[in-house]
Parts: C-alpha cells; structure tokens; sequence
C-alpha cells in the first residue's frame, strides 16, 4: 500500500468517527435547544396569562364593581380575561393554548379533558408537585405543556366557588347553578396549562443540525484535497526524484545533477545528506573506474 493510500484511509477513519460523534452530540445539543426554546415559549405565555389575571383584579374590576350596577361582569374574573384573551390569539395561532381546566367549571370551556384530568389528579395525589411538564400529540402534532396546579389559598374565591346559595345571583343569572362549586379552601381544584406546539422549533433543530453536518463534511473535503495537494508536493514528489537518483546511481550512472535544496525542513535535509552521499559514491566510482584503468 503506498504512502498515499496509507494517509487517506487514516483521514477516512479519523472523519467516519468525528463525524459520527460530533453528529451525535450536537443531535443532542440541538434537540435540546429546541425542548429549551419550547419551554421557554410556554413560560412567557403562562407569565402573560398571570399578568392578565393581575391586571384584571388589580385595575378591571375596581373600575367595574365601582358602577354598583348589580351587573355581574365577567370580566371583572381573572379565569375569564385570560382565557378571552388567550382565545383571541388561538385565532391566528391555534396551536397556542391556555387554559385554567377544572372538573365540573362555572363555565363549561374551561372543563378538563381527559388528558388534563390525569394532570390534575397528579397534582391532587402529589400536593408537592409545583410544575409538570411533557409532550403529546395534539391533532397529530407533537405539542409541549407546562402546567400549575390551581389551589384555593384565598377564602374570598369561595364567595363565588363555594356553593351556588352563597354565590352572587347576577353571577347565577349568567352561569346557572351547576358548574364551579363545592371548592374547599387548599384544595386543588383543576390546573393552569399552557401548551404550545414543538414544530417550528423542531425544524429549526433539523436544519441546524443539518447544516452542521454538511459544514463538517465540507471542512473534511477540504482538508482532504489540501493534505493530499502537500504530500503529494511535498513528500511525494523529492521522494521520486530521490528514488530515481539513487537508482541511476545505483547502476553506476553518475550523470545527471544534484537534488535541488528547497526550504529548511525535513526533506531538504535529506536531500543534502543525499548530495553529500552521492558526492562521495561518484568519487569512489571515479577513483575505481580509475584504478581499473591503469590496472590494464
Ligand atoms: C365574583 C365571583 C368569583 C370569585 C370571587 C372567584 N371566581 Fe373564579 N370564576 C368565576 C366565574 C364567573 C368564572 C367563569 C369565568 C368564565 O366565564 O370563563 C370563574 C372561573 C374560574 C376558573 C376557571 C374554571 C371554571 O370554573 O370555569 C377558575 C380556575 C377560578 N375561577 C378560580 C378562582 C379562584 C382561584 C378564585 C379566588 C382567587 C376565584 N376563582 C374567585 C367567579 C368568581
């Protein structure tokens, strides 16, 4: 096997394995980013459903209750404003969704599904359990959710939760007298959830892995084609010529000039060593070719 063959099979190696654990870890690395981007984007939108509710209690409702109307307003409802507003952004963005699920709600969009129900039981057997987090397939696409537990830690949310005699009657007017009550104080009675779809970001994981992958493959092509340029100029090429010198000289041709000395390196030096040698074979030649003369 030539010198040649030798370095490419070693390069082949070294980029076969570089290659298999660089795709593997950055795999990963990507893969990560994107669970990382998901989770982010959850929190921002459960962060901005809390701002709504706080703004709903803080500024909404003392401006609402303050007309003594004898209305009851949903709106004045933290449950209602960030689910009205989540719903309007569901419009364009059907994937994003926000939801305060609990079992037999005040309103019935808010009822738990059959999935949410199993978190809220999860929440309800664990009272340790501040956060969950998973994915799942929703209408066939891969969907990540965070989800709260909803516990009932302020005694004012009983005026409305606990039982349909103590709620406000314009309140009835509206819901009725079903849904919403029979809710204790620390108890936990449905989950906050948002999920948001894993997709886009998904696709932006690919591509850059992808491009990570042609990236190293394009670096190794290169450092391919260099490498075997410079042997081939470097070593190769002083190699032959040496290699035929010797042969010629060999067989007792002392014709033809000395190696060319290119540069400082390793080769050069060969090549004055190979000189001086040649030097020294030509005057032994010379002086037997000499000695053989006057021998006749
Ligand atoms: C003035 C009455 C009132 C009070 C007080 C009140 N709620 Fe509600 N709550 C409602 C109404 C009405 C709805 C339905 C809103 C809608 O249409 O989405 C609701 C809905 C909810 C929902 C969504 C599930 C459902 O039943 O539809 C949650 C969760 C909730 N409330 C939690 C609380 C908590 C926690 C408190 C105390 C901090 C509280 N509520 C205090 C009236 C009230």
């Amino acid at each position: 096997m030539n010198l040649i063959t030798k370095f490419n099979l070693i390069l082949f190696f070294t980029f076969t394995i570089s290659f298999t654990i660089g795709g593997y870890y950055s795999y990963q690395l990507t893969e990560d980013n994107a669970l990382q981007q998901v989770t982010d984007q959850a929190e921002l939108i459960m962060q901005e459903a809390l701002a709504i509710r706080s703004y709903t209690v803080n500024e909404i409702r003392p401006l609402l209750n303050k007309n003594n109307d004898g209305l009851f307003h949903p709106q004045t409802v933290p449950a209602y404003s960030a689910t009205q507003t989540s719903n309007l952004v569901r419009k364009t963005r059907p994937e994003y969704i926000y939801k305060e699920a609990v079992f037999n709600p005040t309103n019935p969009r808010n009822n738990a599904t059959v999935r949410e129900e199993k978190i809220i039981n999860k929440f309800k057997a664990d009272p340790k359990l501040v956060k969950q987090v998973g994915s799942y397939t929703l209408r066939g696409k891969k969907s990540h959710y965070i989800a709260y537990p909803i516990k009932i830690t302020n005694p004012k949310c009983l005026g409305c939760h606990s039982s349909s005699e103590n709620a406000p009657k314009a309140m009835l007017a509206i819901y009725g007298d079903k849904g919403g009550f029979g809710w204790k104080l620390n108890e936990i009675v449905g989950t906050q959830i948002v999920v948001v779809p894993y997709k886009l970001p998904a696709k932006l994981a690919r591509k850059t892995f992808y491009s990570f992958l042609v990236a190293l493959a394009l670096l190794f092509m290169t450092l391919f084609i260099v490498i075997n340029i410079m042997i081939r100029i470097l070593v190769l090429k002083p190699i032959t010529v040496m290699t035929q010198l010797a042969d010629n000289l060999s067989k007792g041709n002392i014709t033809g000039s000395e190696l060319e000395i290119l540069g400082e390196d390793e080769i050069s030096d060969l090549s004055r060593s190979f000189n001086r040698m040649r030097r020294s074979v030509i005057k032994i030649i010379q002086i037997l070719r000499k000695q053989k003369k006057s021998g006749q």
